[in-house]
């Protein structure tokens, strides 16, 4: 089942890559929050490890207390895209060490844990909580967050994710991902802040703002007031943060937003990607990472070449 869509990678065609020295066997990820890999589990039982579509697995952002999440509606269709207003629901960092992890640990491939805190210290808790564990090769900070203490959102102010990143380098030497937020008029200066303050590679973009209204109303549609927009809807949006990002910083950047097909990953590969992230895709077909990576195996020469 989870081969339902055009098999898997050709296996004459290398496509064996490394992030931050994480050897992967091709440059497709998961974008957090959008592949549930307990679920899948559940769902395809162990086909799900023969076949996993990604090289590495990048978990739900997680946060240090529980959280329930928005209220519904949570999810509203565009006519190429997803708004949703999910809010994190998480068991939080002792939920997800003593639950979430031991069977994340069983995938076939790295695991990176996406956090998120409103404060230095929630930050530093999970960074200790979470790197600490040999299951764990990376983690990714999810800065669209505000810091409880200033009022900004981290991943908008280039002060706020140089100190950030300043304050959690020292706690771990596993790679340290940031996790950029497309809702700011120029994400370079974020992007070299944090790359300063000692990030080994950034990912863009997370979601765009957005609001759905009710048919015919002025209420909004979703239960948490705003949204996110992802999809095919924001790929044009994305490519241009990710090629000015790519050209400003010398980290890996991990480039995602609207892939669907080999071919737009291989234009976030042009665009500067290292590696590539499907998010929204694969909740249209859950397969679609094996696909993608197999469809980028026929595009990659033509980029090299
Ligand atoms: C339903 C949903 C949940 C998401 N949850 C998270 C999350 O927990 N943490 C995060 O950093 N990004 C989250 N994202 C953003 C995605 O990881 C990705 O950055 C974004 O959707 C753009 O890629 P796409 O257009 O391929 O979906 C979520 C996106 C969607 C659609």
């Amino acid at each position: 089942m989870m081969a339902a869509t055009n098999g898997t990678v050709a296996p004459d065609v290398d496509l064996s890559t490394a992030l931050c020295d994480i050897e992967l066997r091709h440059p497709v990820i998961n974008g957090s929050g959008t592949f549930d890999a307990i679920a899948a589990r559940r769902a395809f039982g162990d086909e799900l490890l023969d076949q996993f579509p990604f090289s590495a697995f990048v978990s739900k952002t997680i946060t240090p207390e529980p959280r329930a999440g928005n209220p519904p509606p949570r999810l509203w269709e565009t006519p190429a895209g997803l708004i949703n207003s999910i809010g994190l629901p998480n068991k939080g960092l002792t939920g997800f060490l003593e639950q979430d992890l031991p069977q994340l640990a069983e995938l076939p491939v790295p695991l990176i844990v996406s956090v998120m805190a409103t404060s230095h210290d929630g930050f530093a808790e999970l960074v200790e909580g979470v790197a600490s564990r040999d299951e764990v090769a990376a983690l990714e900070l999810n800065v669209s967050c505000p810091n409880v203490k200033s009022g900004l959102i981290v991943g908008e102010s280039p002060e706020e994710a140089r100190s950030l990143l300043e304050r959690l380098r020292p706690l771990t030497e596993k790679p340290l991902l940031v996790k950029l937020t497309p809702n700011i008029a120029d994400p370079v200066p974020v992007a070299t802040a944090a790359a300063e303050g000692g990030a080994d590679a950034v990912s863009l973009i997370n979601t765009l703002r957005a609001v759905a209204l009710v048919p015919g109303k002025a209420d909004r549609w979703l239960g948490g007031g705003t949204g996110g927009l992802s999809g095919p809807s924001v790929r044009a949006v994305a490519l241009a943060q990710i090629d000015a990002v790519a050209a400003a910083v010398s980290v890996p950047v991990i480039a995602m937003g609207g892939v669907t097909t080999g071919r737009d990953a291989a234009e976030m590969i042009r665009a500067g990607g290292t590696i590539v992230a499907v998010g929204t895709e694969s909740f249209r077909d859950p397969a679609a990472g094996s696909r993608i990576a197999a469809e980028l195996g026929q595009e990659l020469p033509r980029i090299s070449g």
